[in-house]
């Protein structure tokens, strides 16, 4: 068993320590060295595991610049692309299927003794038309939606074929992705415009954690979403993972994407989110972190993540000016405070991709590790926190 640091102090107190770790000598300096001399693995595994997604060239060590960073950095893998639905089971039926990336993805996480994660069973994105398409009579009445057994039947015949496979070997599933609404108010839980809402409402992300715990009853089964950091979005988090426990349905973890930018959330927002999640007694997995560092407002109201995806700007991806390395330094500096605060129930810190140049928020520097892999200052001072922490 990994020690866990079971530290319960104030707020204020960990403030102090995010102005001491950024004030700490050369956290914030301007570093060019290609050769990392630390490993953040090692840096925070007192605290939780800390992974990176890889995409389909990095999985097959065809990426120089990423490959010694992935190596020497993290201790686990999530998949960009390869495993999510229209990557793995383009076409309908059993036949439908291919797998040869997910399974390089997984041979490269074995072969370098990585845990691996499994990224994702049912999302409204990134899912072929097909899927919800009637067949054969099967459809709901007026439209041409499928029926709910036909879609059912293929959602399960999905889960079991894909997490059977890798049974034992991916350990982490995010079974359902992003399936909560993005408004506030009167909005409703569940994000109307998901096809998978529209046939079946509730009853897909009960089954699927259902058909997922049948095919691998070992692996850890997470909720994923994105801006759990706002309040009205976490109360529909704590509202669905209440339901689904209630009913006994084996979601085993909470997935919090924290795609964020320099200024939202701040330390006291992050701090009050992983409280409130915790408060589930499911363990916190930071699946998809990137801190965007251009304008302000990434993805948090839309609700349309493939145009979100675009929005990274005009491809601008030189150095960030210095004042904004620096903001990026502090807020990453503030993000992993209050996830070493929280680490009694943070178990993993994945990064979304490894350097900037990989990113799908490409032009807005959001990695720690620039265009051409060289670490950031952001980098060193997320490097150098433990230390501070440890005083
Ligand atoms: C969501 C998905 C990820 C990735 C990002 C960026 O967060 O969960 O797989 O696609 O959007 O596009």
């Amino acid at each position: 068993m990994k020690q866990k640091s079971t530290c319960f102090v104030s707020t204020r107190l960990w403030m102090s320590v995010v102005a001491a770790a950024l004030a700490a000598k050369g956290a914030l300096a301007q570093t060019n060295a290609t050769v990392l001399n630390g490993s953040l693995k090692e840096a925070y595994k007192n605290y939780f595991t800390v992974g990176v997604a890889i995409n389909t060239r990095q999985q097959v060590d065809q990426d120089r610049r990423a490959e010694p960073i992935i190596k020497s950095q993290f201790a686990a893998i999530a998949p960009e692309n390869c495993l999510k639905w229209e990557s793995v089971q383009p076409r309908p039926g059993t036949n439908g299927y291919s797998f040869q990336s997910a399974d390089a993805y997984v041979a490269f996480g074995e072969k370098n003794n990585m845990m691996i994660v499994g990224h994702t069973l049912v999302w409204h994105g990134q899912t072929p038309q097909w899927v919800f398409q009637g067949e054969g009579g099967r459809a709901l009445q007026r439209t041409n939606d499928a029926d709910r057994a036909l879609l059912l039947e293929r959602l399960h015949e999905h889960i079991a074929t894909v997490v059977g496979r890798y049974k034992g070997r991916i350990k982490v599933w995010d079974v359902v992705n992003e399936t909560l609404s993005d408004g506030g108010g009167n909005d409703t839980i569940l994000r109307a415009q998901s096809p998978w809402v529209r046939i079946l409402g509730y009853e897909f992300i009960e089954k699927a954690f259902i058909w997922a715990h049948e095919a691998d009853p070992d692996a850890i089964l997470r909720y994923n979403d994105y801006s759990l950091e706002n309040a009205p979005k976490r109360a529909k988090l704590i509202t669905l993972v209440k339901r689904l426990q209630e009913k006994n349905i084996p979601i085993s973890a909470i997935g919090s994407q924290t795609h964020v930018n320099l200024t939202w959330p701040t330390f006291a927002d992050e701090d009050a989110a992983l409280t409130e999640m915790a408060s589930l007694k499911l363990p916190i997995y930071i699946t998809e972190l990137d801190v965007k560092a251009g304008a302000s407002g990434q993805r948090i109201r839309s609700g349309a993540v493939d145009a979100n995806a675009n929005l990274g700007g005009g491809g601008d991806t030189q150095a960030l000016a210095d004042s904004v390395q620096q903001a990026l330094a502090k807020q990453y500096v503030n993000l992993f405070t209050a996830f070493c605060k929280h680490s009694a129930d943070i178990k993993l810190v994945t990064f979304w991709n490894v350097t900037d140049a990989d990113s799908w928020l490409r032009g807005q520097n959001p990695l720690l590790f620039d265009a051409q892999g060289k670490p950031k200052p952001a980098y060193e001072a997320v490097l150098k926190l433990p230390e501070t922490l440890k005083k």
